[in-house]
């Protein structure tokens, strides 16, 4: 939480009355969440991308606003009871987002502070091991160094699964350090890998699980490559993988730039609105493709997805201060990259600008299909910006390709707070 109360505090600190942000936060009461949690049906049906200012507590069917058509004020902004200011965003609505993502998606991250953590280098092999509850999970990473490295002048790290475009980060300044996610979590229901040594038995998607294997190499590079800056972190990832790079960005604050790349549903694809690109990744297919990318509650939603109460942009917005990219080719229809562009993305910076972080949040709509290599080069000045403060000229908010923003799927835009 450090990271965020320092950047309310700068970003603040222009306002009239200097009171520290705690203090201010000292007095807001956020909303209880409802106990137990809504099911589908209790929801309201929101055709458009949920309000992300609306707390769950008041995305219900009997939340009134000026017209007695609920479903209608909640997607529109007139909700009763929405976040009013950065502070109550941060204090109970960023936290909020967290806690139901991981109910309604993603299954609850393990605390980690019951975790212990051990590493061992050897050149450029970064052995790992934790052990919680007795029981211990071990998976390696790997490295690559720029040139010039050394402790005294550590580099920033993007760690990737699955492979990404080296050398252009390499020649950038900026290390790789990589592990073998089906060696922390399967892609597969047959729970294997170093995350379920340690958590068999728990619900919980394996987009998680690899997003615990990202945090976990993070620790072991921070104990034993000093050649690396573990306060300058980007995580990667394509398609499954991008959607298990979004989760690692989304659950950990260290992480400093999130990059997912043709991520889709489950990712930065939203659940609405699936299929602007011609094909059709949906919730539906996803749950029964590969269902254990998220936990079993989501599978309480297939054919009800417009019940969720919240998308995709929901998910970006929660990363908010820290930067986030988001990469999708033209020649990607499955994973819906119109969509991740026009309606998700948007949706996404609307929050970000309301925040006062417009810069951190950037879009890389590009030529090519899914999982293009391309992909990384296109993110690379942004990725540069955040994390050696190379200031960069190519525009991250160009939607050019598809078109204009679908202001039609976020509603509540008209009614965003005045912060
Ligand atoms: C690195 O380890 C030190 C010492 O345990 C800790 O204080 C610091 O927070 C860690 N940094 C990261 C990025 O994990």
């Amino acid at each position: 939480m450090r990271a965020t109360s320092q950047f309310l505090i700068g970003a603040l600190a222009s306002t009239a009355v200097a009171v520290p942000l705690d203090s201010r936060q000292a007095t807001i009461e956020c909303a209880a969440l409802p106990s137990p949690f809504p099911t589908y049906s209790q929801l309201p049906l929101q055709k458009s991308l949920p309000d992300p200012f609306l707390p769950l507590k008041y995305t219900s069917n009997d939340n009134a606003g000026s017209s007695t058509t609920f479903a209608q004020d909640v997607m529109t902004g007139k909700g009763q009871h929405r976040i009013q200011t950065p502070e109550e965003w941060y204090k109970c609505r960023q936290p909020e987002i967290l806690t139901l993502l991981q109910e309604y998606q993603y299954g609850y991250y393990p605390d980690h502070s019951l975790e212990k953590v051990e590493a061992t280098r050897s050149g450029n092999t970064v052995s790992i091991a934790v052990t919680a509850g007795g029981k211990t999970g071990k998976f390696k990473a790997t490295i690559s160094l720029p040139s010039g490295a050394s402790a005294s002048k550590p580099a920033p790290v993007v760690i990737n699964i699955g492979g990404m475009q080296n050398a252009p980060y390499l020649s950038a300044g900026i290390a790789i350090a990589q592990f073998d996610y089906t060696s922390v979590a399967a892609d597969s229901n047959s729970k294997s890998g170093a995350f379920w040594d340690v958590y068999k038995g728990r619900d919980i998607g394996v987009l998680t699980a690899w997003a615990w294997g990202f945090h976990r190499t993070l620790d072991a590079l921070n104990m034993t490559v000093p050649e690396i800056n573990s306060n300058k972190v980007g995580v990667t990832g394509c398609s499954r993988l991008g959607k298990g790079a979004l989760a690692a960005g989304l659950f950990d604050k260290r992480i400093t730039v999130t990059m997912p790349m043709s991520s889709g549903v489950q990712g930065l694809g939203p659940y609405r609105y699936h299929g602007l690109s011609g094909q059709d990744e949906t919730l539906e297919n996803s749950k029964s493709g590969a269902g254990w990318w998220s936990n079993s509650k989501l599978g309480t939603f297939v054919n009800h997805a417009e019940n969720l109460p919240f998308d995709a942009h929901t998910i970006a917005a929660a990363i908010a201060p820290r930067a986030l990219v988001v990469d999708q080719g033209t020649g990607d229809a499955y994973t819906d990259s119109k969509g991740t562009a026009i309606v998700m993305y948007p949706a996404a910076k609307l929050v970000y600008d309301w925040l006062g972080v417009s810069d951190m949040i950037g879009m890389s709509v590009r030529t090519g299909g899914h999982c293009d290599m391309s992909g990384f080069t296109s993110v690379l000045p942004f990725v540069q910006k955040i994390l050696l403060g190379t200031a960069t000229t190519k525009n991250y908010n160009d939607l050019s390709k598809y078109g204009s923003p679908m202001t039609t799927a976020y509603p509540w835009a008209t009614a965003v707070p005045k912060a």
